[in-house]
């Protein structure tokens, strides 16, 4: 595959697609039921539209900031997927190396097929992690896990997912397995062990006891429980609002959504915690949308997969390369020439459901 060939996102899922084993692209295709909730999370920011302004100057354009006060060169982070090495070979690690160039941060998932330690050895020393925990039925494994990722430095924070207590119904992933083995799909397998029993505080108060990094919360999907999470600030330090990318409950809201809900309702959680988004992010625009709602940062999954699956590390690279061509083509065209600079006066969100 000629990467530089390729223009935008789908045309790298596309590439993707084309060498990828059956299986592979089943289990990161797929979404529960109807796929009614991923195709609303791109379709979401496509109803906003933006309001450019003229006559500033925009020779300059900086993605440059912080996220939880560390550097980084994006405003984007790869959230954590299960199992990058069924799409390359390289796996985590070379969504890392792909990282590298431009300084993202990356989450590694739980059920990663790279151990955290190795995806963090080849790093740059100014890369940062996240650790994405789904907490264990056997406890002692979780804490065993715990205890190991507290002794890497680089791994900034603890994701705790929690809009998966169980896996959605994933029909494409299922029907492969069936047809290839009776052993079920991957999705369930990955799921046997987890525990759907969690709850707020004797959860929380669990995890507290087993890490001093900051957790972060992720899929979050009301603004009921955006509100609740800040009642365990400091200790949660972000939210992301999201909906598995469409893989756990079929028609939740996408992130954008809950973003406005947030608004409307309890606008001080950006005062108390950092409000991250995924779901459906394929263009820059989409970046600079949520940007402007107030995320401070947006996450990329099946993105990064495909990309890692069209060409390794620089598979990655190219698809992070294209969104920051992207967000910064959008950012001159709109008049902003840095991130702190967006706002909603930069979006008209009045067709939006939420508003
Ligand atoms: C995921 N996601 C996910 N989330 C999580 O917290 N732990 C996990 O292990 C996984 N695994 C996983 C595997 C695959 C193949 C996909 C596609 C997704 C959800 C992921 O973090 C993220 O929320 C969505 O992927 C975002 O939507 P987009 O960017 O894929 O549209």
């Amino acid at each position: 595959i000629n990467l530089s060939e390729l223009l935008n996102l789908d045309e790298i899922e596309d590439a993707a697609t084309k060498v990828m084993s059956k299986k592979a692209w089943a289990y990161y295709y797929s979404a529960s039921d109807d796929k009614i909730s991923k195709l609303l999370n791109t379709q979401a920011y496509r109803s906003i539209l933006l309001r450019p302004r003229i006559f500033v100057d925009c020779r300059a354009c900086d993605l440059d900031m912080t996220i939880l006060g560390h550097k980084v060169g994006l405003p984007l982070f790869v959230s954590p997927t299960a199992m990058a090495r069924l799409g390359h070979s390289t796996g985590e690690t070379g969504i890392a190396q792909g990282c590298r160039p431009f300084n993202a941060l990356q989450i590694i998932a739980n059920n990663s097929s790279v151990s955290p330690e190795d995806v963090v050895s080849g790093a740059a020393p100014t890369q940062v992690f996240g650790w994405q925990l789904y907490v264990q039925l056997n406890r002692k494994s979780s804490e065993d896990m715990l205890a190991r990722v507290n002794r890497l430095d680089q791994i900034k924070f603890i994701v705790l997912t929690l809009d998966a207590p169980v896996s959605g119904k994933r029909e494409d992933d299922e029907r492969v397995n069936i047809q290839a083995t009776s052993s079920g799909s991957i999705s369930a397998q990955l799921f046997a062990g987890t525990d759907p029993s969690l709850t707020w505080s004797d959860t929380l108060k669990w995890l507290s006891r087993h890490t001093q990094k900051p957790v972060i919360l992720k899929g979050i999907q009301t603004h009921e429980d955006a509100l609740l999470a800040t009642q365990y600030a400091p200790f949660i330090k972000a939210i992301v609002l999201s909906n598995h990318g469409g893989r756990s409950i079929d028609t939740a809201p996408p992130a954008v959504h809950t973003l406005l809900e947030i608004h409307k309702y309890c606008p001080s959680v950006f005062d108390q915690v950092e409000v991250w988004v995924d779901g459906g992010i394929r263009r820059g625009t989409d970046v600079i949308k949520a940007l402007c709602l107030g995320a401070k940062c947006v996450g990329i999954g099946r993105p990064a997969l495909w990309g890692l699956a069209a060409g390794g590390a620089e598979g990655v690279e190219r698809t992070l390369q294209i969104l920051s061509d992207e967000m910064k083509t959008c950012m001159r065209l709109l008049g902003a020439r840095t991130v702190g600079e967006l706002g909603p006066h930069h979006v008209r969100i009045s067709i939006c459901p939420g508003d």
